[in-house]
């Protein structure tokens, strides 16, 4: 089984990236066929600064490796290292319905947002599509926000292959309900993009700043809450452990939880959970040229199986000639 999935590099990682997408993809090392990238053309998109960009690829790749991603266990590369995905995106968009992509929720946000879009920006779908077509993933693992894009990779898929004859997998999304969408600070989707993030290596003071701007309601502490709607529950069921979870839930339910406790046991329970790989982080940024050289290695892999699919498209629809 052949799993595949991708990240921006446009800011600090944090941890609804983790819990939405890296750590599944990292848990998938040993049982699959594991396809892992850092998409600094998607970036691009909202990026326009030259060492923001690179710095965020650089540090991005960092992330994976410091948290366990074995790049000898899967194909761990930088997008842009393979550029056969820009040739597939031009293929792919002689095929993609403009309707299809005017109706896709996160270009419309972004444009409510008042960005001004750009001809990247729209078509931002079908560079993601020609990633995961190029690889023949069967199965691609991201958050909720990402599923109308994989319903456009399928949709393009499947058109190709009607009008070119089988050439493509039809890939799966694999989204987990748990962690399908981790809040931010403010209550809404945790993204790079609304400044709302608890970055993963985040500690000391700048962690606890974020901690305690997590935003609550003013029940009083003796008073029922309902965990379920409560930002901080919802972050701090993502570290507790079942035993204190349950704990906690209780006194949600019954009266008695202290935000502000819960807030500095949250803390405590970052800092631990990501402390061996803060150390590992350290260790890959002291070192960039040692990540620049296990991404070239990755993209030399990555290459290989992206050519026999160009090769297999460009016979196709009439390319080689
Ligand atoms: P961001 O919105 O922060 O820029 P990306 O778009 O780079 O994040 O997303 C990378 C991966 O992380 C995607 O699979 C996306 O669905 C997932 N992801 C991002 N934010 C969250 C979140 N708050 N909860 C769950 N998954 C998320
Ligand atoms: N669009 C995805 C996001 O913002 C990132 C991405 C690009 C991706 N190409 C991909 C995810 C291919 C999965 C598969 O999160």
């Amino acid at each position: 089984m052949k799993i595949l999935s991708g990240i921006q590099p446009s800011g600090k990682l944090h941890i609804g990236n983790y819990f939405g997408m890296m750590k599944t993809m990292i848990s998938h090392m040993e049982n699959a066929d594991l396809y892992v990238f850092i998409v600094d053309l998607h970036a691009l998109t909202s990026v326009h600064d030259r060492d923001l960009l690179a710095r965020g690829t650089i540090e991005a790749a960092a992330d994976f490796l410091a948290l366990g991603l074995d790049p000898d266990k899967c194909t761990f590369w930088v997008q842009s290292d393979v550029p056969e995905v820009c040739e597939l995106t031009w293929v792919l968009s002689t095929l993609a319905p403009m309707g299809l992509l005017e109706r896709c929720h996160s270009y419309k946000d972004k444009i409510a947002k008042g960005i001004s879009p750009s001809h990247g920006l729209f078509s931002y779908p079908v560079l993601m599509a020609a990633d995961i077509l190029l690889y023949q993933a069967d199965c691609v693992p991201v958050g909720q926000d990402q599923k109308q894009h994989l319903e456009v990779a399928r949709d393009i898929a499947q058109k190709f292959n009607n009008e070119f004859g089988e050439t493509f997998v039809v890939p799966e999304p694999a989204i987990d309900e748990h962690t399908a969408t981790v809040p931010g600070l403010d209550g809404q989707k945790m993204s790079k993009s609304y400044d709302n993030t608890i970055p993963i290596f985040l500690e000391g003071k700048p962690l606890k700043k974020q901690i305690m701007a997590i935003q609550t309601d003013a029940t009083p502490v003796e008073e029922p809450k309902d965990p379920d709607t409560c930002n901080l529950f919802q972050i701090f069921r993502l570290f507790a452990t079942p035993e204190r979870l349950a704990e906690v839930h209780e006194l949600y339910v019954n009266g008695g939880a202290a935000y502000g406790y819960i807030k500095l046991e949250l803390l405590e329970l970052i800092t631990d959970y990501f402390a061996e790989a803060r150390t590992r982080k350290a260790q890959y940024l002291a070192d960039p040229g040692e990540v620049r050289k296990i991404m070239a290695r990755g993209a030399e892999k990555a290459r290989a199986k992206a050519s026999v699919t160009i090769d297999l498209v460009r016979d196709r629809v009439g390319l080689n000639y």
